[in-house]
């Protein structure tokens, strides 16, 4: 699937019907060529929107996976940069990328960290935690910042019903329902559970105040709004 070093047809299914940690675990070797790792266009246009709020000092990548998001802190932070996953296989992966980088195997929903970062950055795991496990996710976040730190989260807008992308994600999404029904361990992944709306009242939920700016390199909707924004929730 999706290129020759990537994971095959029956790699995904085996993925699927694992726990969302050991299902990582297996595909960590190939994830980077997957269209599931955060693409570099993305990364930059989060860089490039976060460039003029820097420099950052220490900075903290929330469900690394193998490292995407240490692009994004290497080119804003100027202090030691830190990961962290809850899948081994995908730390070992980032560790291989970013030697110099700090990795932590732990659950985000219970972060490790208390005042420790001035930047926090998650690209591509919001659909792994259910709306009840948000708060928790948020809560542990606001605690790893330092006062005046920053959460920031790229969000893309919802394809309009209309496109065929939106039957994929609204398919996608029922099928790990009936799968999450019928099988365990369940394998959380839902891409429409994160609306802006919800993101925003949660993040102010936990403390934060929160804005928004288009990622303008991403371009735009036939009605002028972002493809993607960029969530910037900051710790008073
Ligand atoms: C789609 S990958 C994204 C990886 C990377 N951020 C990127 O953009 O390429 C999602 C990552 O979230 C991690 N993850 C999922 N649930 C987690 C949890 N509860 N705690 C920590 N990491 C988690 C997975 O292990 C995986 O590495």
């Amino acid at each position: 699937m999706f290129s020759p070093e990537g994971p095959s047809l029956r790699d995904l299914v085996v993925q699927a019907l694992s726990s969302v940690e050991h299902g990582y675990d297996l595909l960590a070797p190939r994830f980077d060529h997957t269209p599931f790792r955060t693409p570099d266009s993305i990364l930059d246009a989060t860089a490039d929107a976060l460039r003029p709020l820097g420099p950052f000092g220490e900075g903290l990548d929330v469900c690394c996976g193998t490292g995407a998001g240490l692009r994004v802190l290497e080119a804003v932070c100027r202090g030691r940069s830190t990961g962290v996953d809850s899948s081994a296989g995908m730390l070992a992966e980032a560790g291989r990328a970013y030697p110099g980088a700090e990795w932590v195997r732990a659950d985000a929903r219970a972060l490790p960290f208390a005042g420790a970062f001035d930047l926090a950055v998650s690209f591509g795991a919001l659909g792994h935690f259910l709306p009840a496990e948000r708060p928790a996710l948020f809560a542990g976040v606001y605690r790893a910042l330092r006062p005046g730190g920053v959460l920031a989260l790229p969000v893309g807008a919802p394809p309009p019903i209309s496109s065929p992308w939106y039957w994929v994600l609204a398919g996608f999404d029922a099928v790990m329902r009936v799968r999450n029904a019928l099988w365990r361990p369940p394998f959380v992944m839902y891409y429409r559970t994160s609306p802006l709306t919800a993101l925003r009242t949660e993040l102010a939920a936990a403390g934060f105040t929160v804005t928004t700016e288009p990622l303008e390199p991403l371009g735009w909707r036939e009605d002028g709004s972002p493809r993607c924004r960029l969530v910037l929730a900051r710790r008073p």
